[in-house]
């Protein structure tokens, strides 16, 4: 049994029995050298902290520049999710699908036992209970998330809400936690000294769906690691959103508020590293004046009916763990006000006053600074080796209250209504700006067969085009077929569906430019979406949706040639009868659980084409 400190946060903060049982048999195969209970408090934080900065995990920013903020820099193998080591093990292969990668659970279990037997030795393990979604809401849900690391706690305590407040649900009701097991998967032994970043080269990121478990082994970094988000937040919350009647989506939420103060929200799908944060965040351009975007949510949305069936949504998160690399002043203001403050960085420069710096960020690079590796870094030595100063995949972790657009109703416990869902990609070619779905089950078909070009987000190959439905391909935790059922069947539930868009930013031209400037001319496509909620605007019908006329895109203050938005906006019938050539592939793989309306919709699809 392993060593119980006096220290006082070795001290339980729990009377559950279940809890204290658990803890126990998981510190007995696991072994650490001390349990540390988190109590949440900035105490504990500014402790956990310093020891880091004396172990060399974390290096202190500037106080001046950087108020309260941290770098850490990972070990060059751990920087991305890894999905290919990412299991969803259900009891029945089939439960899981083709979608995901799947081991018998009973074999898992037995493997991840014997890799957890020992792992925390000379480590200490965190006992950190999270709640997602604002501490005793009735949507909310509960986790307990063991841990050795403590770059995983103080990260956690960004992006949920964490500690004793947490402990005190859990004593009024034990059945709603979800037990998740985390270990960096590097034992020490007597004497060993530690590294900076302890991972372990083989990872395992684990799923029990009908348990309602996550362990998760081998690596520190992000959504392998920080389990409240998509470990739990997507792709357990997926399952149990299945089984009562709810939808755990990959999607960030806005308040789109018009002039005379009528407020509109919506929910977006985008795949990862593909703008949600600067979406969530946008300021309308100049000449929208009295025109405000109000963030609830960059990343998750736990979307429930309201008993007069209307879609009402909450960001489970607390905090943004976003994509460094390309966010800047110009793109988005408002993450960097955000971030300037009590926010964690990993595996961005660092700079000689002791700042931080990443690709994008200013137009000018630093003369010098040291890489995400610990390297000198020049923008000469860029030049002549290729080497970033940060890693494509960098982060910051940064409170969401420190947002300047948070939306004061953010943390309402039983959420925002929904207006309208958007789904969109990275797409070259072929899928236009906007388009309108004719209704809920062709808005689900858009979702279903969404593509987009990979990034750097996952570890693997980038720029590929690949089918990612609603942009949960690697977060759903059942069988897609069955989420696209349970999308199907979400309708009955409502008297007010909202209606469903698909966008595409990343369209080309034929010279490879970009056809559109995006970002904060995003906003205009917003515009549109919302004066079609309220009815206000026409539309011309194509065979995929309905789309915009030239003269109903509010373009004010933008040279948009009429001809550059026909060409953007072109639907091209022979290149959407090769798109749903390649829906096809999807379909196949997924045959025996797809709903039959997504099958109609497709044929219809077809015979408009
Ligand atoms: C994320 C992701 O980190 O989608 O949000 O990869
Ligand atoms: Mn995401």
């Amino acid at each position: 049994m392993a060593t119980i400190t006096q220290a006082t946060s070795a001290v339980p903060l729990t009377k559950n029995q279940h809890l204290l049982r658990w803890v126990e048999k998981m510190a007995e195969l696991t072994q650490p050298a001390n349990i540390h209970w988190v109590d949440g408090s900035q105490e504990e934080n500014d402790q956990l902290c310093q020891e880091m900065v004396a172990s060399g995990t974390l290096t202190r920013l500037n106080e001046k520049l950087w108020p309260g903020c941290y770098l850490a820099r990972s070990d060059k193998s751990d920087v991305a999710r890894v999905e290919d080591r990412t299991f969803i093990c259900s009891l029945s292969k089939d439960s899981a699908g083709p979608t995901n990668n799947w081991e018998n659970p009973y074999e898992m279990r037995k493997k991840l036992r014997g890799l957890f037997r020992n792992s925390m030795n000379g480590r200490t393990m965190y006992v950190l209970p999270f709640s997602m979604g604002p501490v005793g809401a009735a949507v909310s849900q509960i986790g307990v998330q063991l841990t050795d690391s403590p770059y995983v706690v103080v990260n956690m305590r960004i992006m949920s809400r964490i500690g004793l407040p947490v402990f005190k649900e859990i004593d009024k009701d034990y059945k709603r936690v979800v037990p998740c097991l985390h270990s960096v998967g590097m034992p020490l032994a007597p004497g060993q000294k530690d590294v900076p970043w302890p991972c372990n080269p083989e990872k395992y990121i684990v799923h029990f769906p009908e348990t309602r478990e996550i362990w998760s082994y081998g690596s520190g970094y992000g959504g392998n690691a920080l389990v409240g988000k998509k470990c739990f937040a997507l792709r357990i919350a997926s399952n149990m959103a299945r089984d009562e009647g709810w939808m755990a989506e990959h999607m960030l939420i806005v308040g789109v508020e018009d002039p005379d103060g009528q407020k509109t929200y919506v929910a977006a799908a985008f795949p990862s590293a593909c703008g949600k944060t600067n979406f969530a965040m946008m300021v309308p351009p100049e000449e929208f004046k009295g025109w405000k975007i109000t963030t609830v949510g960059d990343d998750i949305a736990w979307i429930t009916p309201d008993e007069q069936g209307r879609l009402r949504a909450i960001n489970p998160e607390a905090g943004f763990f976003g994509v460094a690399p390309g966010t800047s002043v110009k793109t988005n203001p408002n993450a960097m006000a955000t971030l300037s403050r009590n926010t964690i960085f990993t595996n961005v420069a660092l700079t000689p006053e002791g700042g931080v710096w990443w690709e994008g960020m200013t137009d000018q690079p630093p003369a010098e600074c040291i890489d995400w590796q610990g390297n000198r870094w020049t923008p000469e030595i860029a030049k002549k080796t290729g080497a970033k100063a940060a890693h494509p995949n960098a982060r910051f972790t940064a409170p969401a209250k420190q947002c300047p657009t948070i939306d004061p109703d953010w943390e309402a416990p039983t959420g925002v209504p929904i207006s309208a869902i958007i789904f969109g990609g990275r797409r070259a070619h072929t899928t236009p700006l906007i388009y309108q779905a004719f209704n809920w089950s062709s808005g689900v078909y858009a979702g279903a067969t969404m593509g987009s070009e990979t990034t750097a987000a996952a570890a693997g190959e980038v720029g590929k085009v690949r089918r990612d439905p609603m942009a949960m391909l690697p977060f759903c935790g059942y069988h897609m077929g069955d989420y696209f059922r349970h999308w199907i069947k979400m309708q009955r539930s409502l008297s007010m569906t909202p209606r469903i868009f698909h966008v595409n930013w990343f369209r080309k031209g034929e010279n490879g430019e970009f056809l559109w400037p995006g970002f904060r001319d995003n906003f205009r496509v917003l515009k549109w979406i919302v004066d079609r909620v309220h009815g206000r605007t026409r539309t011309k019908e194509t065979p995929i949706g309905w789309t915009p006329f030239y003269e109903d895109m509010d373009l004010r203050g933008l040279d948009f040639p009429r001809e550059t938005f026909e060409e953007l906006q072109q639907v091209d019938r022979a290149a959407w009868k090769r798109e749903v050539i390649d829906h096809e592939e999807l379909f196949i793989l997924l045959h025996a659980h797809l709903p039959p309306e997504l099958v109609y919709e497709r044929e219809l699809l077809i015979c408009r084409l």
